[in-house]
């Protein structure tokens, strides 16, 4: 079992919309994705929890669920695991139907945020829970947690008694506890919730490792954008229980569909805009501002309808612009848009400077520096300094919805 050979990839090319789509295209053959979830509702009295969803999560691949609170992201995994039945809707395990099953016949594994590890039993005992209860025992049971054990690195702590380890250890026996019976899919709910920053940093590139040697599909929830840019093959964007965008890492940063993604995933400048001409064959647009500032960009999304006269919102990135001082300015190349402005705010982040910058053409935009060594941010420039700030074409993303 390898990752590379990942169906979903040939299957379902880069889904990108928000709107509901059919999850496998009329006709297609090809390999059974682990989890289908088709037009799936579900209601708590007159909260919609999860609304209309259609996903195919295919074989081997690392999926987050990425989205505010209450989006609706725990509840999607209680459905696949089995603690919840849909309202409206159908979910395929492996292709079956899995209405009425219960969730200990289903080949999925959960782990929380909070790892309810037994306190009577040692660490073994622990991780071979799951397979007493499927009457797997003995030289067997041993051989298996030891594997498993070793999986997460804890190859000889066997004997300990969980309360004695650190969070990091105890959420790694939860892990081997849930691997150990080898699940077609390992859901995991906000596992690191509990955990420190850098012990978090540290188990998300492990977590990662970790599903690429054993090749099991893991579907994983989370708020935190920079957790799921990490470790996700796959981004499935929430918001009140409806899939925004989803698509690998990448994708999502540079190809927000709507306002929402764009601001959840990372930062982004926005700048209200009218479209004044349509969209030429390569869907680039002319837009305007109400303050009069002409840009051109790309629309996002290949499903839009973008018209003339539409209201849009353009997006660019803090890294994708740049600030001068206002004596300094270069020639105004092609595609280069320059505007005026006043810094309000500058502020060292280690790494980068971040500039808060009032523009009367598109208000305050935020503009980031990497800092080279020895230097921090853009000479010259600081609070109340006047100063231009400038970026390319490419910079600006048309969003329609
Ligand atoms: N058992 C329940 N009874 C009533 N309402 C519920 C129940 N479970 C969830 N909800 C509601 O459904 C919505 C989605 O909840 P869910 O727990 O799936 O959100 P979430 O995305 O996991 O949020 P968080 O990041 O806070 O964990 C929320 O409005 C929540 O209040
Ligand atoms: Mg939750």
């Amino acid at each position: 079992m390898t990752a590379s050979l990942s169906p979903g990839t040939e299957i379902y090319p880069g889904p990108v919309s928000a709107r509901p789509r059919a999850v496998v295209p009329d006709g297609a053959i090809g390999p059974t994705p682990d989890v289908e979830i088709v037009d799936v509702t579900k209601r708590f009295g007159t909260v919609t929890a999860v609304d209309r969803m259609r996903l195919a999560i295919a074989h081997g691949e690392f999926y987050s669920l990425l989205g505010p609170s209450g989006c609706g992201k725990t509840t999607t995994l209680r459905m696949i695991a089995g603690f919840e039945q849909p309202t409206e809707g159908e979910i395929f395990l492996d292709g079956q139907p899995i209405a009425g099953v219960p969730p200990y016949q289903r080949n999925v594994n959960t782990v929380f945020q909070h790892y309810a590890l037994f306190p009577h039993m040692d660490v073994a005992q622990n991780v071979g829970y799951g397979l007493r209860q499927r009457k797997i025992r003995g030289t067997e049971e041993r051989r298996r947690v030891a594997e498993a054990l070793e999986l997460v690195r804890l190859g000889g702590y066997d004997k300990r008694r969980t309360w004695e380890m650190s969070g990091g250890q105890q959420q790694r026996v939860a892990l081997a506890r849930a691997l150990v019976n080898r699940p077609t899919v390992l859901l995991l709910d906000e596992p690191l919730g509990a955990l420190d920053m850098k012990l978090r940093k540290e188990m998300q590139l492990e977590l990662k490792a970790l599903q690429r040697e054993v090749g099991i599909t893991f579907v994983y929830v989370t708020h935190d954008q920079e957790e799921a840019l990490t470790m996700s093959d796959v981004i499935v964007v929430m918001r009140d229980g409806l899939i925004q965008q989803m698509g690998g890492p990448t994708e999502l940063y540079e190809r927000p569909v709507n306002r929402f993604v764009a601001d959840f995933i990372g930062t982004s400048n926005f700048i209200e805009a009218t479209v004044v001409e349509p969209p030429d064959e390569g869907r680039h647009v002319a837009v305007r501002s109400a303050r009069g500032l002409t840009l051109r960009g790309r629309v996002t999304d290949d499903e839009a309808t973008v018209r003339v006269g539409d209201t849009v919102t353009v997006a660019s990135r803090p890294e994708r612009l740049e600030v001068v001082p206002a004596d300094a300015a270069a020639p105004v190349g092609a595609g280069i848009t320059q505007i005026n402005g006043r810094v309000q705010q500058g502020t060292y982040l280690g790494d980068q400077t971040e500039y808060r910058v009032l523009t009367e053409e598109a208000g305050e935009l935020i503009v980031r520096h990497q800092n080279a060594a020895g230097a921090g941010g853009a000479p010259g420039v600081g609070p109340g300094d006047p100063v231009i700030v400038r970026w390319q074409r490419d910079a600006n993303l048309v969003l329609a919805g």
